[in-house]
This record gives C-alpha cells, structure tokens and sequence, in this order.
C-alpha cells in the first residue's frame, strides 16, 4: 500500500467519505509520518465519518473515544480490575492502540479531564512514548499508531479551549459543513433521496446556519440533513421530516421556531 492508503483491498468498504479539500491526504501523510492530528469543526460536519474512512483506507484498527468531562487519564490508560479474585491489569483504548499500531481517536478532546494532557504530550513528539505509571511500563507506539483529536471551536467557552501547549503539538484541519453542491451530494448518497430533492433541504440550512450566534446557538449539521433526507425518502411529507429534523433539534424556542418555519415556506414555496 502507498502513504496515501490507495490500495485496491484497503479502499474496498471504507465507509463512504467524500471530501472537501486535501483533508484525507493531509490525513494520510500525517500518519505515514507518526505524526498527531488534530480535526477542528462544528458537529456533525464529517469529522468521525473522515477517521473512520482513512482508519479502513490505511488498514489500521480504530479505537474511538468519545471524551467528557469525567473521562480520566486511567480511562484511556487502563486500570486494574478484580476478575475472579484476581486483580488484572486491564489496558485502556490507548494502551490498545499504542501496543497495536491501531489510530486512536481522541472525540470532543477539550472535554476531557486536564490529567489526560499530560500522557498525551509524550506520545504527541518523537519519543512517541506512553508511560503507564500504574505498572511501571514504559511502551513505544507500534508502527501504524496514530492519535487523532477532534474540537469543536464553535463553542465559545473560554474554559474548554486547547491550550496552545498542547495545540501546537498537533497537524491540524479545519472542516466546515461542505459548499452546498458537495453537500447535496453527500446528503444524497447518505439518505438515498434524489439530489433534486435534497438540494432546497441544502438551501433551507444554509438559511438556518446564517441564524448561529443571533437566534441559534449552531447551525443544521450535515447529520441532521442526512436524518431529514432519510426521512422524506421513505415517505414522510416534508413538512414533517423538517420540523423534526432541521427545526426541533436545534431550539425550544415557540417564537424562533415559527421564524424557522417561515424559512422552510419560503425554500419550499
Ligand atoms: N464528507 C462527508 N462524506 C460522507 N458523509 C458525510 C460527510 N460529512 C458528513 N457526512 C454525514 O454526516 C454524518 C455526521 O458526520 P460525523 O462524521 O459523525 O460528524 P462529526 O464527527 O463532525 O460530528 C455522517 O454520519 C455522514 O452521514
Ligand atoms: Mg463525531
């Protein structure tokens, strides 16, 4: 297989990502180099879709951690547990990939305890190391490994922002939602709806992202899109498959969702 993970067996059954720019190569490099990565983008706007698909490109497991703000060192480490008497070392998802040379995916990362910065610092330079303190074992990452993390930036919470010791120890993309045609597409191929009926979907949230920051908070994912489609293609009016997908979701609001509704009449006539 080439750096680039174009091989004919790895490609078959990739989970299908279509993308934006140069992310899957920047991507690839970054992993032919050991180098970490870090994706930066609102939610649902293809960042695990991205891991998933160059994770089976370039042949490596996948270990997902979707961080929150109890998650520990020791959750990615591991831990002693008691089996049957016994207490057995267990490894953690990031013991995992380290042993493996599997990619470890790092999900929401700011969200994670601060305890969980300081193991990653020494697997994010050349030494590629992990301590695990608990049972004195000093690992070196498998040829293969891989730490990715993803962020949110759009949150503007200045408590739950990367510091730059750690930011700068990362490749780093930004993903935003597609242009509208690449989002058709995508939205099209995830939902089976016909492109043509997809695109006023695509129109109505360029609309309702406009909205972020005045009357919402974030703007319509592209899994949301993918939900509404869904929807619609297997029956469900439009009105309804929108109400549910693109307006509820996003606002408990009586009075901003009336606004949201009157943007839907005027997409959709
Ligand atoms: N570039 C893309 N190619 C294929 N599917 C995509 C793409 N971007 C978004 N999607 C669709 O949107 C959904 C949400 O994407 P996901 O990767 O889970 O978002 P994120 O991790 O950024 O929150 C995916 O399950 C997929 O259906
Ligand atoms: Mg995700």
């Amino acid at each position: 297989m080439d750096v680039m993970g174009h091989d004919e067996e790895g490609a078959v059954g990739a989970p299908f990502y279509r993308p934006q720019g140069d992310e899957c190569d920047v991507f690839a490099h970054a992993h032919a180099l050991g180098l970490p990565l870090l994706l930066k983008g609102p939610t649902g706007c293809g960042k695990t879709r991205l891991v998933s698909h160059m994770a089976a490109r370039l042949g490596r497991p996948l270990y997902t951690v979707a961080c929150h703000d109890d998650l520990s060192a020791a959750d990615l480490i591991g831990r002693y547990l008691l089996k049957g008497g016994e207490t057995v070392w267990v490894d953690g998802p990031l013991t995992r990939a380290v042993r493996e040379g599997a990619i470890c995916y790092l999900d929401e990362v700011v969200e994670a305890r601060k305890d969980v910065t300081v193991v990653l610092h020494p697997l994010t330079d050349d030494r590629r190391r992990l301590l695990i303190d608990r049972t004195g074992e000093d690992l070196t990452a498998a040829p293969g490994f891989m730490l990715v993390a993803s962020y949110n930036p759009g949150y503007q919470n200045i408590l739950k922002t990367l510091k730059p010791s750690t930011r700068q120890r990362f490749l780093s993309i930004a993903i935003d939602f597609a242009p509208p045609d690449q989002e058709t597409a995508i939205v099209a191929a995830e939902s089976g709806l016909a492109a043509d009926r997809v695109a006023p979907l695509v129109r109505l949230a360029g609309k309702l992202r406009a909205l972020k920051g005045q009357d919402l908070e974030e703007g319509v994912s592209t899994r949301l899109l993918v939900y509404g489609a869904t929807l619609i293609a297997q029956g469900m009016p439009v009105e309804r498959a929108v109400r549910a997908a693109l307006i509820e979701p996003l606002t408990d609001d009586a009075e901003v969702k009336r606004g949201l509704l009157d943007l839907f009449t005027a997409v959709f006539g």
